[in-house]
């Protein structure tokens, strides 16, 4: 365990009510919200339609905390210049969605926001070699992509410890820090667990926007996430 690993709770507003999206966020935000996890989804790429950059402008007035959008569409390149006029902060894609990573990535750092690959439970690590410097985050798949409210992928884990290894070893020998962010299944019961194999930001979509009132609403089941993390994590 270090003393000094920060970790993010970025809540994924595909379990929110679309219908009231700005209060929606504004009271996730209340509750500790360090980042606004922003799912697009193209039904190409993955097999469900969600939200484009049009409703990321119209939320971003009601947030302070960063938007991070995951795009889960092909092709990204245009999508990448519409998020970041939409006021969008990290910008991640699936290496699989782009014909020319390193082009994305740097397209995306061009339009002033963070950059990351997304690598889904099948994909290997070694999408990650050769574009670590152009890497601000990696968000790691804990379900394959496209539906809130599956169950985590216990193997995970062990890549979660891999890729630790891997940006642990490359900020060490003087690279720029990169987050390592876990999507899919996230819950109180196992986010100890997910931030010990070395995650340190973690959506969560069902498990917040499905917190019941009588719990404590999105205040209490956040309080109850930062209590796992304080008590299990690294
Ligand atoms: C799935 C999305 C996730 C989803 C997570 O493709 O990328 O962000 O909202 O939802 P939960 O936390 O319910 O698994
Ligand atoms: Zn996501």
């Amino acid at each position: 365990m270090t003393a000094s690993t920060t970790y993010r709770i970025a809540p994924s507003i595909l379990s929110a009510d679309f219908a009231r999206l700005g209060e929606e966020v504004r009271q996730v935000e209340a509750a500790g919200a360090d980042f606004i996890h922003f799912d697009v989804m193209d039904n190409h790429y993955v097999p469900n339609l969600t939200i484009g950059p049009m409703v990321c402008k119209a939320i971003r007035p009601h947030v302070q905390v960063a938007i991070d959008v995951h795009l889960m569409v092909s092709p990204v390149d245009t999508l990448v210049v519409e998020f970041a006029k939409a006021g969008a902060n990290l910008i991640t894609f699936h290496p699989e969605a782009s014909p020319h990573v390193d082009r994305t990535l740097s397209l995306i750092r061009d339009q002033g926001c963070k950059a990351g690959l997304v690598l889904n439970p099948g994909s290997p690590v070694e999408h990650l070699d050769w574009v670590m410097d152009k890497l601000d985050i990696v968000l790691l798949m804990s379900v394959n992509p496209g539906f809130g409210g599956q169950s985590f992928i216990p193997s995970t884990l062990d890549k979660l410890k891999a890729v630790r290894k891997k940006i642990d070893q490359y900020v060490g020998s003087g690279g720029q820090p990169i987050l390592l962010e876990v999507d899919g299944g996230i819950k109180v019961e196992n986010v100890a667990a997910v931030a010990a194999a070395g995650a340190d930001t973690f959506v969560a979509g069902s498990a917040i926007f499905g917190a019941a009132d009588a719990d404590g609403g999105y205040r209490g089941v956040m309080s109850k996430f930062r209590s796992a993390l304080k008590s299990g994590g690294r």
